[in-house]
C-alpha cells in the first residue's frame, strides 16, 4: 500500500520540494490549503506537480479543521511546514504569528494523539531559534536558544511541544531545526530572492535599484531541494530524533548581493544597492551556521548544492521569469 502524508503550507516554498520528493518516491501526497478566493497555484505548477496532489481544506487556526483532517485522513506522516514564516511581520503581526506557530502545532499534535497516534510528525523548526546563541560562531543539537524574534519565540514553543509530545505520549514527533534555505520559488519579501529578483529587473532594464536592510548579517544558505530530504529521512527513522540540518557555510548579505550582481555581469553592484530603515529589524540576528554532523552521521544526509550554485540557480530563474516584461 502507497503511504499517505498530509503537508501543511503546500503553496510556500518548502511544500512543493517535498511534495514532489514523496511523489517520486510513490507516496498519496494530501497539501493542506487555506481557504481562499484565489489561491496561488505558481509554487506547485513551477515544479509541475499541481494536479498530483490531493488538496483538502483547513487552517492551523482553526483546530476543528485540524481535527476533522487527521481523523478523515489518519495519514502515516504529517509534515507541518505551514507557518507566517517571515521574521519581519512576526513584529508587525505578534499575536497572529503565535497563533498560528505555537498553538496551531498544539491542535496538530493534539489531533494526532486523540485520534491517530501512529501517525508521524514532523516539525518545521528553524536557527532562528538559535538566535544570540552559538559556540565558537556555530550552532548544533545541543546549543541553548536565545530567540530574537516573535516569530522564533513562537517557534521554541512549537519546538518543545513537540518534544513533550513525544516525550509524554511516545508520539513519533520530531523537529527539523533547518538553517535558511532558499530557491527560484522562495517568497519574494525574503532577502535572497529580494535580491535575485531586483538583480534580473536592473540586468533587463526594469528597475535601478534594490532597496535593503542590514547587509551585514550573516546566514547559513542552503538549496531547500536538498533540505526536504532531510525531512523525509528523519521520518523514516527507527527513533524520533531531533536534527539541525544546513549547509556548514556562512555567507553575508552583502556576499549574496555582490555573487549575484557579478554573474549577472553587472558592475559597481553599490550604485544600485539602497539601504532603507524601513527593512532594518528591531532586533536582529547576526550571525547563523550550522553544524549538521549528526544528520550527515544518523539520516546520512549532506548539502549537494553550494552557495554560488544557488545564487546563480536563482538569478538565472528570475532573468527567466521576467525576460518578456517591459518597464512601465
Ligand atoms: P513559506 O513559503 O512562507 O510557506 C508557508 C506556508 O504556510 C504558506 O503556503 C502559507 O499559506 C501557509 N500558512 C500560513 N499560515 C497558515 C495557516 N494559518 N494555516 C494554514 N497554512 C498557513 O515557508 P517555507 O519557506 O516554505 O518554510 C516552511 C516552514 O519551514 C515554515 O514553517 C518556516 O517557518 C520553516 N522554516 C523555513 C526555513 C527557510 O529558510 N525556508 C528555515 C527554517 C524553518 P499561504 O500560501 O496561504 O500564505
Ligand atoms: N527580508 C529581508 N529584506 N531581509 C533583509 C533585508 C530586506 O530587505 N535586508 C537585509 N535583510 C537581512 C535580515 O535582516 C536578515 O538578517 C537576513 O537578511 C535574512 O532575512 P530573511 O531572508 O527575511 O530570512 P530570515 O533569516 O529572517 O528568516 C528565514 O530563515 C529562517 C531560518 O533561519 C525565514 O525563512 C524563516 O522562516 C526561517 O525560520
Amino acid at each position: 500500500m502507497a503511504k499517505t502524508a498530509l503537508i501543511t503550507g503546500i503553496l510556500g516554498q518548502d511544500g512543493p520540494y517535498l511534495a514532489k520528493l514523496l511523489l517520486e518516491k510513490d507516496y498519496k501526497v494530501y497539501g493542506m490549503i487555506r481557504r481562499y478566493a484565489y489561491p496561488n497555484f505558481a509554487n506547485l505548477d513551477y515544479l509541475g506537480i499541481t494536479n498530483n496532489i490531493e488538496l483538502v481544506e483547513g487552517d492551523l487556526a482553526d483546530q476543528s479543521s485540524l481535527y476533522n483532517l487527521i481523523k478523515s485522513i489518519r495519514p502515516d506522516e504529517v509534515y507541518n511546514l505551514a507557518a507566517q514564516s517571515f521574521v519581519g511581520s512576526s513584529f508587525e503581526q505578534p499575536i497572529f504569528t503565535t497563533e498560528v506557530n505555537s498553538l496551531g502545532v498544539l491542535y496538530l499534535l493534539e489531533a494526532i494523539r486523540n485520534y491517530s497516534p501512529k501517525t508521524r510528525f514532523y516539525q518545521a523548526s528553524t536557527s532562528e531559534m538559535f538566535g544570540l546563541s552559538h559556540t565558537n560562531y556555530i550552532q548544533d543539537e545541543n546549543t541553548p536558544f536565545y530567540p530574537r524574534s516573535p516569530y522564533a519565540v513562537s517557534k521554541v514553543y512549537a519546538y518543545w511541544i513537540t518534544v513533550n509530545y513525544r516525550e509524554a505520549y511516545g508520539l513519533f514527533a520530531v523537529n527539523g531545526i533547518l538553517f535558511n534555505h532558499e530557491s527560484p520559488i522562495r517568497g519574494i519579501q525574503f532577502v535572497t530572492r529580494k535580491i535575485t529578483d531586483g538583480v534580473a529587473r536592473i540586468k533587463l532594464g526594469l528597475a535601478d535599484e534594490i532597496r535593503l536592510g542590514n547587509l551585514s548579517a550573516k546566514r547559513d544558505w542552503g538549496f531547500a531541494g536538498d533540505f526536504v530530504e532531510a525531512m523525509y529521512l528523519m521520518l523514516q527513522q527507527e527513533k524520533p530524533e531531533d536534527f539541525v540540518i544546513g549547509t556548514g557555510e556562512a555567507h553575508s548579505v552583502e556576499e549574496f548581493v555582490k555573487t549575484a550582481f557579478e554573474y549577472a555581469g553587472i558592475k559597481d553592484w553599490k550604485k544600485y544597492i539602497k539601504i532603507d530603515p524601513r527593512f532594518m529589524r528591531p532586533s536582529e540576528v547576526p550571525y547563523l551556521k550550522a553544524n549538521s554532523k549528526k544528520a550527515e552521521k544518523i539520516l546520512g544526509w549532506k548539502p549537494k548544492v553550494k552557495f554560488e550554485e544557488l545564487v546563480q540557480m536563482m538569478v538565472d530563474a528570475d532573468l527567466a521569469r521576467l525576460k518578456n516584461r517591459t518597464k512601465k
